[in-house]
């Protein structure tokens, strides 16, 4: 199957840098994907809200309250304000054997400038949160993902993933886009796989919700298995058992060290 040949490629387990290297450093600043590209991922992970002037940031939650020294709804902030904002300190405070000095201050990043830094150093899997809330995030991914030649005819295949939550617009980039990667997330227990597999080359489910005969009718069916969110070796070990073909994890060093091990 074509959709399978290029990740099941040498059998080889992805991992995928959740948030950025987020069990180390502050999820979603430069630092935790620097460490996430040093510690080797395949992926750095990247949550995407919308600001209200329309800029794309990395950012987990609809509220800047618990990453950042702020208040409010990212869509009642300008992308001015956020980068006021302090987006490290919070991880130092609840993280203090992980804390550094360094992580004091660090900014919210946009996508562009994370694009920028990275290039083609780094692949990146983007996930849309909320699209529909935010109408036109769809549109600016596309965009942005064009105008830095990530997406479009020529370009590497996989160099780009998309995920969602939200068929509909997982749907839509399908139709503008049929190359590029998409991945439906979801409580394995409500997807229907022979849907899915109409407008994405896999599915993304939730490690507690999914079982063995889930990634073997998935597989059947032509669908790559990327599971989220796992961060213990045990997991680990029984998901690469089960041929899993990628982890969201925070600890990337740690899957990479379990996958070299065997
Ligand atoms: O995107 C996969 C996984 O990250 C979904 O959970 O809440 O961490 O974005 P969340
Ligand atoms: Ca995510």
């Amino acid at each position: 199957n074509n959709k399978l040949e290029h990740k099941l490629k040498d059998d080889h387990l992805m991992v995928i840098a959740h948030r950025g290297a987020s069990g180390y450093a502050p999820e979603h600043t430069m630092a935790a994907y620097e460490l996430a590209k040093k510690q080797g991922a395949d992926y750095i992970e990247i949550d995407l809200q919308m600001t209200k002037d329309g800029d794309l940031i990395a950012m987990h939650d609809d509220t800047v309250d618990r990453t950042t020294n702020g208040h409010g709804q990212v869509k009642a902030l300008t992308l001015k304000k956020i980068k006021q904002l302090d987006a490290g300190s919070w991880f130092n405070k609840a993280n203090p054997d992980q804390a550094k000095a360094s992580y004091k201050g660090l900014k919210v990043p946009t996508l562009e400038e994370i694009i920028r830094h990275f290039g083609n150093s780094v692949n990146y899997y983007i996930e849309m949160k909320k699209p529909q809330e935010y109408g036109k995030m769809n549109q600016s991914l596309l965009d942005i993902l064009k105008k830095h030649h990530l997406i479009g005819s020529g370009e590497k295949k996989g160099h780009v993933i998309i995920e969602s939550f939200d068929a509909d617009s997982l749907k839509s980039i399908h139709r503008e886009f049929p190359e590029v990667e998409t991945i439906q997330l979801g409580d394995a227990s409500k997807m229907s796989l022979s849907t899915i597999k109409n407008y994405a080359v896999g599915v993304g489910p939730d490690v507690t919700t999914m079982n063995r005969a889930f990634i073997k009718r998935a597989h059947e069916l032509g669908l790559v298995v990327h599971v989220w969110t796992v961060n213990d070796r045990e997991t680990m070990e029984e998901l690469k058992r089960w041929q899993v073909d990628a982890v969201f994890t925070n600890y990337d060093d740690q899957a990479r060290a379990m996958i070299e091990a065997q």
